[in-house]
């Protein structure tokens, strides 16, 4: 098969991690046959240095043009610690989401036996959780209008029932391919936006009677994470309450690092960490390759069909872990660390040699 790919590694860690995952790509696509096309793209911060748009025309018309897009992360400390700055990198990252219609986030808050150690959550809670968090992604309060005055600012939380119908349609398919249960996640005690989100879904959950529907509010589920992560299999929610709620998720996991996530859209799909960019760490060799490499494995499957290859890195990802092959997050104390290529090239022999 001919894979044409769009790599955008923005800013901070995202050129580290974004490396290692594409040379696991090189070595699948090497190994089983297929044929790689791939072109680098500028995002974030630096792409607002050098041509003052942090998604500038020419990165979109390359993204559009690629079966998927292999995005690190974006951000500089630069522009959180100033409120005036008029151009953020965070807007690029929210224009392409936009304009290539991605608005489909999934975010698998999944946990690793040989590291449940590593949350925060006692272990015999945490162990087995895997569940799959469908955020929607192109609406909702950050992109309804919006007013920013100085004695007066306000966010629209606006969607149509369009919008709710297309997200609620993926979930219930992610259900049915899982253990076909579905918790939506709103505020319809107190917003009209999730009361709409409710009505919907409940007309949805009767064509889906295959599906167990059911639904809370985003305070309660918040909790409900933490106490019983293994209530969940498959969750739905706005925009924002997915932000929200999907990092509370990813450290139930024991760490951020781990975490892929993929962007499924109208005219391309964008597969990305979820964490940062952490800028701190940023060319120092260290950051966790893996979110990136697992979001590597979610494209071959989603926007290709290539479960084997998928399966492969998950395989090679499973093996550095439990061979203790790990950066600095996620070791275990008295083992050594391995940098972040040290890593990427351990699971590209891996692959190779298995
Ligand atoms: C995420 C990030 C973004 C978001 C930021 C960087 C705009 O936190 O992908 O979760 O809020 O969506
Ligand atoms: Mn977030």
């Amino acid at each position: 098969m001919k894979l044409k790919i769009a790599v955008l590694p923005g800013d901070g860690i995202g050129p580290e991690v974004v490396g290692q995952a594409l040379n696991v790509v090189k070595t699948v696509c090497h190994k089983f046959g297929h044929e790689l096309e791939y072109q680098y793209a500028i995002c974030g911060a630096h792409a607002i240095d050098e041509v003052g748009d942090p998604y500038p025309e020419a990165t979109h018309q390359l993204c559009l043009e690629s079966d998927a897009v292999l995005y690190g992360a974006v951000g500089d400390p630069r522009f959180d610690n100033d409120p005036s700055a008029k151009i953020r990198p965070e807007q690029g990252l929210l224009a392409m989401r936009k304009k290539l219609g991605l608005f489909a986030n999934i975010r698998p808050i999944q946990t690793f036996d040989s590291l449940v150690h590593k949350s925060p959550l006692k272990e015999e809670l945490v162990r087995g959780a895997d569940f799959i968090c469908i955020r929607e992604l192109t609406g909702g309060m950050y992109f309804g209008e919006k007013h920013e005055g100085d004695d007066m600012a306000y966010d629209t939380n606006i969607y149509t029932r369009n919008e709710i119908q297309r997200i609620l349609k993926v979930a219930f398919e992610y259900a049915r391919q899982r253990n076909r249960h579905l918790t939506v996640v709103d505020k319809a005690n107190v917003l009209a936006s999730s009361r709409l989100w409710r009505k919907v879904a409940q007309e949805m959950a009767l064509q889906n009677p295959d599906i167990q529907t059911d639904f809370m509010f985003v305070d309660n589920a918040s909790m409900r994470m933490i106490q019983e992560p293994r209530f969940f299999d498959v969750m739905v929610t706005e925009n924002t309450f997915g932000d929200i709620l999907t990092d509370e998720g990813s450290c139930i996991t024991g760490s951020m690092g781990l975490l892929p996530s993929a962007s499924i859209g109208t005219y391309t799909s964008v597969y990305e960490p979820i964490h940062g960019s952490w800028p701190q760490a940023a060319g120092k060799n260290v950051a966790n390759p893996l979110a990136t490499i697992l979001s590597a494995a979610m494209m071959f499957e989603y926007t290709f069909g290539l479960k084997d290859e998928a399966s492969e890195i998950r395989k090679a990802v499973d093996a550095s872990i439990v061979g203790n092959v790990r950066t600095g997050d996620i070791q275990i104390e008295g083992e050594r660390t391995y940098s972040t290529s040290e890593v990427g090239e351990w699971i590209c022999e891996y692959i190779n040699n298995d």
